[in-house]
C-alpha cells in the first residue's frame, strides 16, 4: 500500500475516509463521479481561498515592516472562471488578465476595472479599447509600438495608466536559474544596452549612462513623452514554477536601479514596481513549495537594502501569483479504462494505465515534460505497488498524464484515479484534440459540489462546425 494522502502535493481538503476512499472538501470522490462524471477538474475552494489569503497576508506583513504597500494580483492565465475571479477578489486580491477573454471573465465576475491589470505582448486595438472602457487600473505595455498604440487610444483628459514591462536578464523556472543580459524571447523591453562591440552586459549592474540607451529606458521615456499616458511604474516577471527564490531579489534590484536611473534623468520617481508571478509549488510527494512568508520576508529585506543603497524611497509593490494560488487547489479525477503490462527495454514491466482523458485536459507533461503524482482514490488498496505510467485516450504515444508513478498492482478498469496539483494551466490550456469535449471544473466546499464550468458536449463541438 502507498498513499501520500493527506499531504502535499494534494490540496488541504483531500483526505481518506473511514473505508479508504478519498474525500475532497468533504465530498466522497465516488459520489462526485456519479454526479459529475469523469474526467473532471475538482477545485477545493477552501484551499484556493486560503492560498490567496496566505500570499496577501505574507506580502502585506513583510512589506508593512519596511514601510511599503503591496498589492497581490491573481494571474488569471493559470485558471480563470467567474467564480474564481470572485473568490480571489473577496480574499482581497486583484486580477491580472492577459487577453480580452480573461478581461471579459473578470468583468463578468464584477471585479471593478480599477482592480484589473491587462497584460499581453500583442494586444489588439479592440482589447486596448475594452480595457480603457472598463477603466482598468493598469495596462502593462510590452513594446515601443504598443506604447504609441495605447497612447493613441487614450486621451489627455483620460490618460491610460501604464506600467512598462522590462526584462532584467533574470530568467528562472523549473529548477534552473540563469541570468543572461539579452533574453532571446518576446516579452518586455530589455534593461541591457546593445553595443556595437559587445552584446555582453551584466544584468542589474548597468551604469546610468548605459541604461539611458536601453530599450527599457527608451520605453519609460516614450511613456513620459505622451500626455495620454500616466506612468505608474515598472513591471518585471522572471519566469514560472520557480523554486529558487534568489532570482526575485536579483530582478527586484535591477528594476529598482532602473527606477532610480529614470529619476536621475527625468526627475520622475515612479510609484509602483511589480515583481510578477512564478512562485513554485509541489507537484510530487516530497517536493517543497516556496513558502510565501519566507519569500515575502526575503524579498522585502532585499528591496529595502537596495533602496537604501540607491538612496531612493520605496515604491508600492505588487506581485502576480497564479499557479501558487490555484495549482495545488485542483486535482483531476479520471476513471481507469484499460490496464496493460508492457515489457520495456531493461526487461522490466511497466503497467500502462489508460484513463478517460489525457493530453487534451493536461498538456503539461507532453509540452514541458512536467511530472505529476497520481493515486487510486475510490478505494484503499493493500496490494504491492507496480511501476506504472498513466496515459490518456488520444491518438499518439506522447499522450502521457503521469510519466512514472507507483500504483497498486490490482489497479483495474473502473478505478477512480486522481492526479494532484492540476489546478493551474490544466483547464486553461486544455484543447479539443481528437474532438474530446473538455471536462467540467467543479468546486467542492464543505461537503457539497458545484460545477463552475460545465462539461463540454459533442453538441458544443458540432455547433461550431458549419458543415
Ligand atoms: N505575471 C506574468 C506577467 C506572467 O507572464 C505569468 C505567467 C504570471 C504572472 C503567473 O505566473 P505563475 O505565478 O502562474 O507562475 N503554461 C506554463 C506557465 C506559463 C506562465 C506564463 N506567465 C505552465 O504550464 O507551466
Amino acid at each position: 500500500m502507498s498513499t501520500s494522502i493527506p499531504g502535499e502535493p494534494w490540496s488541504t481538503g483531500v483526505a481518506r475516509g473511514a473505508d479508504g476512499a478519498v474525500t475532497v472538501g468533504g465530498v466522497d470522490v465516488r459520489a462526485f463521479a456519479d454526479e459529475h462524471g469523469t474526467p473532471a477538474y475538482v477545485l477545493d475552494e477552501a484551499d484556493l481561498r486560503a492560498r490567496a489569503r496566505a500570499y496577501r497576508r505574507a506580502f502585506e506583513t513583510a512589506f508593512a515592516e519596511i514601510g511599503a504597500g503591496v498589492d497581490v494580483y491573481y494571474a488569471g492565465k493559470a485558471f480563470l472562471s467567474v467564480a474564481v475571479a470572485r473568490w480571489v477578489h473577496e480574499e482581497g486580491l486583484r486580477v491580472d488578465t492577459a487577453t480580452g477573454g480573461e478581461l471579459a471573465v473578470a468583468l463578468r465576475a464584477g471585479v471593478p476595472g480599477a482592480d484589473i491589470g491587462l497584460h499581453g505582448n500583442n494586444k489588439s486595438d479592440a482589447e486596448i479599447a475594452r480595457a480603457l472602457d472598463a477603466g482598468v487600473g493598469r495596462i502593462i505595455v510590452d513594446s515601443l509600438v504598443e506604447i504609441e498604440r495605447v497612447a493613441d487610444a487614450a486621451s489627455v483628459e483620460h490618460p491610460a495608466p501604464v506600467m512598462v514591462r522590462v526584462t532584467t536578464g533574470v530568467h528562472a523556472g523549473g529548477h534552473e536559474y540563469i541570468s543572461t543580459a539579452h533574453e532571446d524571447q518576446k516579452f518586455g523591453l530589455s534593461i541591457a544596452v546593445p553595443t556595437a562591440t559587445s552584446e555582453h552586459v551584466v544584468a542589474g549592474a548597468l551604469s546610468s549612462s548605459d541604461a539611458a540607451d536601453s530599450p527599457a529606458m527608451r520605453g519609460l521615456l516614450a511613456v513620459l513623452a505622451r500626455p495620454e499616458l500616466r506612468l505608474l511604474g515598472i513591471h518585471s516577471h522572471i519566469g514560472s514554477q520557480i523554486l529558487d527564490p534568489s532570482g526575485f531579489e536579483v530582478a527586484a534590484r535591477a528594476v529598482l536601479t532602473l527606477r532610480a536611473q529614470l529619476a536621475e534623468r527625468t526627475g520622475v520617481l515612479v510609484d509602483e514596481v511589480d515583481l510578477g508571478g512564478g512562485y513554485g509549488i509541489a507537484y510530487l510527494p516530497g517536493e517543497v513549495a516556496l513558502d510565501p512568508d519566507r519569500i515575502a520576508k526575503d524579498v522585502a529585506a532585499s528591496v529595502q537594502a537596495t533602496a537604501t543603497d540607491l538612496g531612493t524611497p520605496l515604491p508600492r509593490f505588487s506581485i502576480e501569483p497564479g499557479r501558487a494560488i490555484v495549482g495545488p487547489a485542483g486535482l483531476t479525477l479520471y476513471t481507469v479504462g484499460t490496464v496493460k503490462p508492457v515489457r520495456i527495454d531493461d526487461g522490466s514491466v511497466r503497467t500502462y494505465v489508460s484513463v478517460d482523458g489525457g493530453m487534451s485536459d493536461n498538456i503539461r507533461p507532453a509540452l514541458y515534460g512536467a511530472q505529476y503524482h497520481a493515486e487510486v482514490v475510490g478505494r484503499l488498496s493493500t496490494a504491492e505497488t507496480v511501476l506504472a505510467r498513466v496515459v490518456g485516450k488520444h491518438c499518439e504515444s506522447g499522450d502521457i498524464v503521469v510519466h512514472e508513478v507507483r500504483l497498486p498492482a490490482d489497479v483495474r478498469a473502473g478505478d477512480l484515479l486522481a492526479v494532484a496539483a492540476t489546478g493551474a494551466y490544466g483547464r486553461s490550456m486544455a484543447s479539443n484534440y481528437n474532438h474530446v469535449p473538455r471536462p467540467p471544473v467543479v468546486a467542492v466546499t464543505d461537503g457539497s459540489s458545484r460545477a463552475l464550468v460545465r462539461r463540454e458536449t459533442e453538441d458544443d463541438l458540432l455547433a461550431l462546425d458549419l458543415g
